[in-house]
Protein backbone atom coordinates (compact mmCIF):
# COMPACT_ATOMS: atom_id res chain seq x y z
CA UNK A 1 0.00 0.00 0.00
CA UNK A 2 1.53 3.59 -1.00
CA UNK A 3 0.77 6.10 1.55
CA UNK A 4 -1.11 9.26 0.96
CA UNK A 5 0.32 12.10 2.56
CA UNK A 6 -0.70 15.24 1.97
CA UNK A 7 3.14 15.95 1.35
CA UNK A 8 4.33 14.13 -2.46
CA UNK A 9 6.89 11.73 -1.84
CA UNK A 10 7.89 11.53 -5.54
CA UNK A 11 8.64 14.21 -8.03
CA UNK A 12 6.22 12.77 -10.43
CA UNK A 13 3.53 13.67 -7.49
CA UNK A 14 4.67 17.32 -7.17
CA UNK A 15 1.71 19.19 -9.31
CA UNK A 16 3.60 22.40 -11.02
CA UNK A 17 6.62 24.25 -11.31
CA UNK A 18 7.35 22.51 -14.47
CA UNK A 19 10.90 24.61 -14.69
CA UNK A 20 12.32 23.53 -11.33
CA UNK A 21 10.80 20.07 -11.69
CA UNK A 22 12.12 19.52 -15.30
CA UNK A 23 16.19 21.04 -14.18
CA UNK A 24 16.36 18.74 -11.18
CA UNK A 25 14.61 15.64 -12.91
CA UNK A 26 17.84 15.91 -14.73
CA UNK A 27 20.76 16.55 -12.24
CA UNK A 28 19.18 13.93 -10.03
CA UNK A 29 19.60 11.39 -12.71
CA UNK A 30 23.08 12.21 -14.13
CA UNK A 31 24.07 12.49 -10.13
CA UNK A 32 22.75 9.20 -9.84
CA UNK A 33 24.71 7.63 -12.80
CA UNK A 34 27.79 8.87 -11.46
CA UNK A 35 27.23 7.78 -8.08
CA UNK A 36 27.71 11.28 -6.85
CA UNK A 37 25.57 13.42 -4.35
CA UNK A 38 23.41 16.12 -6.08
CA UNK A 39 24.94 19.09 -6.17
CA UNK A 40 23.97 21.70 -3.34
CA UNK A 41 20.66 23.55 -4.34
CA UNK A 42 18.95 26.89 -3.57
CA UNK A 43 15.58 26.92 -3.61
CA UNK A 44 13.58 30.04 -3.39
CA UNK A 45 10.45 32.39 -3.93
CA UNK A 46 7.67 33.31 -2.24
CA UNK A 47 6.47 31.10 1.62
CA UNK A 48 3.70 28.00 1.08
CA UNK A 49 5.29 27.21 -2.39
CA UNK A 50 6.33 23.58 -1.36
CA UNK A 51 10.41 24.31 -0.63
CA UNK A 52 10.86 22.23 1.99
CA UNK A 53 8.39 19.50 -0.09
CA UNK A 54 10.61 19.72 -2.84
CA UNK A 55 13.82 19.18 -0.55
CA UNK A 56 11.79 15.93 1.21
CA UNK A 57 11.63 14.90 -2.77
CA UNK A 58 14.89 15.28 -3.82
CA UNK A 59 16.51 13.44 -0.94
CA UNK A 60 13.88 10.36 -1.68
CA UNK A 61 14.58 10.51 -5.54
CA UNK A 62 18.57 10.25 -4.25
CA UNK A 63 17.55 7.50 -1.93
CA UNK A 64 19.28 9.47 0.76
CA UNK A 65 18.42 9.96 4.17
CA UNK A 66 17.15 13.81 4.45
CA UNK A 67 18.06 16.01 7.22
CA UNK A 68 16.29 19.02 8.63
CA UNK A 69 17.41 22.23 10.53
CA UNK A 70 16.86 26.52 10.14
CA UNK A 71 19.16 29.61 10.14
CA UNK A 72 17.56 31.12 13.23
CA UNK A 73 18.01 27.55 14.89
CA UNK A 74 21.63 27.70 14.66
CA UNK A 75 23.35 29.97 17.04
CA UNK A 76 26.74 28.90 17.01
CA UNK A 77 29.32 27.48 14.38
CA UNK A 78 29.72 24.58 16.86
CA UNK A 79 26.06 23.71 16.37
CA UNK A 80 26.84 23.66 12.53
CA UNK A 81 29.44 21.42 13.12
CA UNK A 82 27.57 18.85 15.33
CA UNK A 83 25.37 18.58 12.47
CA UNK A 84 27.61 18.50 9.36
CA UNK A 85 29.97 15.53 11.53
CA UNK A 86 26.31 13.59 11.90
CA UNK A 87 26.20 13.40 8.28
CA UNK A 88 26.16 9.98 6.00
CA UNK A 89 27.71 10.34 2.67
CA UNK A 90 25.05 11.47 0.16
CA UNK A 91 22.68 12.62 2.65
CA UNK A 92 20.39 16.32 1.98
CA UNK A 93 20.89 19.22 4.57
CA UNK A 94 17.82 21.40 4.43
CA UNK A 95 18.36 24.96 6.14
CA UNK A 96 15.10 26.38 5.77
CA UNK A 97 15.61 30.36 6.07
CA UNK A 98 19.35 29.53 5.04
CA UNK A 99 19.69 33.67 4.94
CA UNK A 100 19.00 33.97 8.41
CA UNK A 101 22.05 31.49 9.28
CA UNK A 102 24.71 33.90 11.72
CA UNK A 103 27.74 35.01 9.69
CA UNK A 104 30.16 33.08 12.15
CA UNK A 105 27.81 29.91 11.17
CA UNK A 106 28.18 30.88 7.69
CA UNK A 107 31.33 31.01 7.16
CA UNK A 108 31.99 27.31 8.03
CA UNK A 109 29.34 26.71 5.42
CA UNK A 110 31.77 27.96 2.85
CA UNK A 111 34.43 24.75 2.82
CA UNK A 112 32.09 21.93 3.85
CA UNK A 113 30.17 22.73 0.52
CA UNK A 114 33.29 23.23 -1.44
CA UNK A 115 35.85 20.89 -0.24
CA UNK A 116 33.67 18.67 1.95
CA UNK A 117 35.65 19.68 5.27
CA UNK A 118 35.48 21.43 8.53
CA UNK A 119 38.28 24.27 9.77
CA UNK A 120 37.76 24.05 13.70
CA UNK A 121 40.20 25.87 15.90
CA UNK A 122 41.52 24.08 18.81
CA UNK A 123 42.72 25.57 22.02
CA UNK A 124 43.19 29.23 22.67
CA UNK A 125 45.84 31.80 22.84
CA UNK A 126 49.05 30.85 21.64
CA UNK A 127 48.24 26.89 21.59
CA UNK A 128 45.51 27.82 19.18
CA UNK A 129 45.66 25.64 16.23
CA UNK A 130 43.34 24.90 13.52
CA UNK A 131 43.04 21.43 12.13
CA UNK A 132 40.85 20.57 9.15
CA UNK A 133 38.21 17.40 9.31
CA UNK A 134 36.75 15.64 6.61
CA UNK A 135 32.96 15.30 6.18
CA UNK A 136 31.05 12.78 4.15
CA UNK A 137 30.19 14.65 0.57
CA UNK A 138 26.59 15.39 1.12
CA UNK A 139 24.10 18.06 -0.96
CA UNK A 140 22.65 21.11 1.31
CA UNK A 141 19.52 22.61 0.25
CA UNK A 142 18.91 25.99 0.99
CA UNK A 143 15.30 27.39 1.06
CA UNK A 144 14.95 31.66 1.20
CA UNK A 145 12.29 33.91 0.49
CA UNK A 146 14.05 35.56 -2.32
CA UNK A 147 17.88 34.90 -3.63
CA UNK A 148 18.82 38.37 -2.93
CA UNK A 149 18.62 37.67 1.23
CA UNK A 150 21.94 35.79 0.48
CA UNK A 151 25.66 37.05 1.07
CA UNK A 152 27.45 36.47 -2.19
CA UNK A 153 30.24 34.43 -1.12
CA UNK A 154 27.01 31.87 -0.10
CA UNK A 155 25.12 32.52 -2.63
CA UNK A 156 27.88 31.67 -5.24
CA UNK A 157 28.47 27.90 -3.95
CA UNK A 158 25.10 26.26 -4.73
CA UNK A 159 25.39 24.60 -7.77
CA UNK A 160 21.46 24.52 -8.56
CA UNK A 161 19.37 27.49 -8.30
CA UNK A 162 15.62 27.46 -8.65
CA UNK A 163 13.18 29.43 -8.51
CA UNK A 164 9.92 28.58 -7.25
CA UNK A 165 6.72 30.70 -9.32
CA UNK A 166 2.72 30.88 -7.83
CA UNK A 167 1.18 28.46 -8.81
CA UNK A 168 -1.97 28.54 -11.66
CA UNK A 169 -5.57 27.74 -11.11
CA UNK A 170 -5.10 24.50 -12.77
CA UNK A 171 -1.94 23.21 -10.86
CA UNK A 172 -4.27 24.67 -7.52
CA UNK A 173 -7.12 22.78 -8.38
CA UNK A 174 -4.97 19.39 -9.27
CA UNK A 175 -3.40 19.88 -5.59
CA UNK A 176 -6.71 20.48 -3.62
CA UNK A 177 -8.43 17.49 -5.30
CA UNK A 178 -5.60 15.16 -4.28
CA UNK A 179 -5.74 16.65 -1.31
CA UNK A 180 -9.42 15.93 -0.33
CA UNK A 181 -8.74 12.70 -1.60
CA UNK A 182 -5.96 12.23 1.42
CA UNK A 183 -8.34 13.67 3.68
CA UNK A 184 -11.01 11.11 2.69
CA UNK A 185 -13.79 14.02 1.30
CA UNK A 186 -15.54 14.62 -1.91
CA UNK A 187 -15.09 17.56 -3.69
CA UNK A 188 -17.33 19.26 -6.55
CA UNK A 189 -15.09 20.39 -9.20
CA UNK A 190 -16.50 23.60 -9.18
CA UNK A 191 -16.04 24.44 -5.89
CA UNK A 192 -12.27 22.64 -6.27
CA UNK A 193 -11.53 25.25 -8.79
CA UNK A 194 -12.94 28.05 -6.42
CA UNK A 195 -10.72 27.24 -3.66
CA UNK A 196 -7.93 27.11 -6.26
CA UNK A 197 -8.13 30.48 -7.31
CA UNK A 198 -8.62 32.04 -4.31
CA UNK A 199 -5.54 30.73 -2.81
CA UNK A 200 -3.31 33.36 -3.79
CA UNK A 201 -1.76 30.89 -5.76
CA UNK A 202 -0.43 29.11 -2.60
CA UNK A 203 -1.05 25.40 -1.95
CA UNK A 204 -0.27 25.80 1.69
CA UNK A 205 -3.05 28.13 1.60
CA UNK A 206 -5.10 26.01 -0.69
CA UNK A 207 -5.07 23.34 1.87
CA UNK A 208 -5.88 25.29 5.01
CA UNK A 209 -8.86 26.91 3.00
CA UNK A 210 -9.99 23.71 1.95
CA UNK A 211 -10.07 21.87 5.81
CA UNK A 212 -12.06 24.97 6.38
CA UNK A 213 -14.66 24.29 3.58
CA UNK A 214 -14.67 20.84 4.80
CA UNK A 215 -15.75 21.62 8.14
CA UNK A 216 -18.71 23.83 7.07
CA UNK A 217 -19.71 21.40 4.54
CA UNK A 218 -19.17 18.47 7.34
CA UNK A 219 -21.47 20.77 9.93
CA UNK A 220 -24.00 21.42 7.04
CA UNK A 221 -24.42 17.58 6.71
CA UNK A 222 -23.20 17.67 3.18
CA UNK A 223 -21.88 14.41 1.19
CA UNK A 224 -20.00 16.26 -1.63
CA UNK A 225 -18.04 20.09 -0.47
CA UNK A 226 -20.85 22.50 -2.21
CA UNK A 227 -20.11 25.57 -4.33
CA UNK A 228 -22.48 27.22 -2.07
CA UNK A 229 -20.77 26.11 0.81
CA UNK A 230 -17.37 26.80 -0.26
CA UNK A 231 -18.48 30.23 -1.12
CA UNK A 232 -19.80 31.33 2.55
CA UNK A 233 -16.59 29.49 3.90
CA UNK A 234 -14.61 31.45 2.22
CA UNK A 235 -16.68 34.48 2.64
CA UNK A 236 -16.33 33.81 6.41
CA UNK A 237 -12.88 33.54 6.20
CA UNK A 238 -12.45 37.12 4.91
CA UNK A 239 -10.97 36.02 1.43
CA UNK A 240 -12.17 37.91 -1.49
CA UNK A 241 -13.14 36.63 -4.82
CA UNK A 242 -9.59 37.05 -5.90
CA UNK A 243 -8.23 35.24 -2.58
CA UNK A 244 -7.17 38.42 -1.45
CA UNK A 245 -7.34 38.72 2.31
CA UNK A 246 -8.03 40.75 4.99
CA UNK A 247 -4.51 41.69 5.44
CA UNK A 248 -4.32 42.52 1.59
CA UNK A 249 -7.15 44.64 1.54
CA UNK A 250 -5.79 47.16 4.51
CA UNK A 251 -2.86 46.92 3.30
CA UNK A 252 -4.11 48.44 -0.31
CA UNK A 253 -6.72 50.63 1.37
CA UNK A 254 -4.05 52.02 3.61
CA UNK A 255 -2.07 53.52 0.71
CA UNK A 256 -5.34 54.68 -1.00
CA UNK A 257 -6.52 56.56 1.99
CA UNK A 258 -4.18 57.61 4.41
CA UNK A 259 -1.28 57.90 1.67
CA UNK A 260 -3.50 58.92 -1.52
CA UNK A 261 -2.40 56.11 -3.53
CA UNK A 262 1.24 56.42 -2.48
CA UNK A 263 4.19 56.57 -2.85
CA UNK A 264 4.60 55.06 0.43
CA UNK A 265 7.39 53.50 2.20
CA UNK A 266 7.77 50.20 3.48
CA UNK A 267 8.72 50.67 7.73
CA UNK A 268 5.70 53.65 7.11
CA UNK A 269 3.44 51.42 5.86
CA UNK A 270 4.40 48.73 8.22
CA UNK A 271 3.99 50.77 11.24
CA UNK A 272 0.25 52.23 9.97
CA UNK A 273 -0.98 48.66 9.11
CA UNK A 274 0.66 46.70 12.29
CA UNK A 275 2.65 43.87 10.48
CA UNK A 276 5.69 43.67 10.33
CA UNK A 277 7.90 45.00 7.13
CA UNK A 278 9.64 42.04 6.13
CA UNK A 279 6.08 40.00 6.35
CA UNK A 280 4.68 42.74 3.87
CA UNK A 281 7.69 41.74 2.09
CA UNK A 282 8.47 38.35 1.48
CA UNK A 283 4.26 37.68 1.74
CA UNK A 284 1.94 40.41 0.64
CA UNK A 285 4.22 42.09 -1.83
CA UNK A 286 5.20 39.64 -3.69
CA UNK A 287 1.33 38.49 -4.55
CA UNK A 288 0.01 41.92 -5.27
CA UNK A 289 3.14 43.22 -7.33
CA UNK A 290 2.57 40.23 -9.64
CA UNK A 291 -1.21 40.59 -9.98
CA UNK A 292 -0.43 44.23 -10.70
CA UNK A 293 -1.62 45.92 -7.80
CA UNK A 294 1.22 47.41 -6.68
CA UNK A 295 4.21 48.83 -7.87
CA UNK A 296 7.48 50.16 -6.30
CA UNK A 297 8.95 53.20 -6.55
CA UNK A 298 12.16 54.71 -6.15
CA UNK A 299 10.19 56.43 -3.29
CA UNK A 300 7.60 53.80 -2.30
CA UNK A 301 4.99 51.61 -3.10
CA UNK A 302 2.44 53.30 -4.88
CA UNK A 303 -1.18 51.19 -5.70
CA UNK A 304 -2.51 51.05 -9.45
CA UNK A 305 -5.87 51.55 -11.27
CA UNK A 306 -6.52 47.95 -10.77
CA UNK A 307 -6.79 48.56 -7.19
CA UNK A 308 -9.34 51.17 -7.36
CA UNK A 309 -11.40 49.29 -9.58
CA UNK A 310 -11.04 46.12 -7.17
CA UNK A 311 -12.73 48.00 -4.56
CA UNK A 312 -14.83 49.64 -6.54
CA UNK A 313 -13.69 53.57 -6.51
CA UNK A 314 -12.79 55.64 -9.15
CA UNK A 315 -8.93 56.61 -9.98
CA UNK A 316 -8.18 59.32 -8.63
CA UNK A 317 -5.83 61.47 -11.40
CA UNK A 318 -3.19 63.18 -9.68
CA UNK A 319 -2.23 66.59 -11.71
CA UNK A 320 1.37 66.84 -10.74
N1 LIG B 1 1.06 19.88 -1.81
C1 LIG B 1 1.69 21.04 -1.63
N2 LIG B 1 2.37 21.38 -2.75
C2 LIG B 1 2.16 20.40 -3.65
C3 LIG B 1 2.57 20.19 -4.97
N3 LIG B 1 3.33 21.06 -5.63
N4 LIG B 1 2.17 19.07 -5.58
C4 LIG B 1 1.37 18.21 -4.93
N5 LIG B 1 0.93 18.36 -3.69
C5 LIG B 1 1.32 19.45 -3.04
Amino acid sequence: IIELSLRPKALSQYIGQHKAKENLAIFIQAAKMRHEPLDHVLLYGPPGLGKTTLAQIIANEMGVEFRTTSGPAIEKAGDLAAILSSLEAGDVLFIDEIHRLPRAVEEILYPAMEDFCLDIVIGTGSTARSVRLDLPPFTLVGATTRAGLLTAPLRDRFGVLSRLEYYDTEALREIIERSATVFDVSINSEAAIEIARRSRGTPRIANRLLKRVRDISQVRGETEVSMATTDRALTMLQVDKIGLDHIDHKLLLSIMDQFNGGPVGLDTLSATIGEESQTIEDVYEPFLLQKGFIQRTPRGRIVTEQSYLHFNRSYPKKDQ
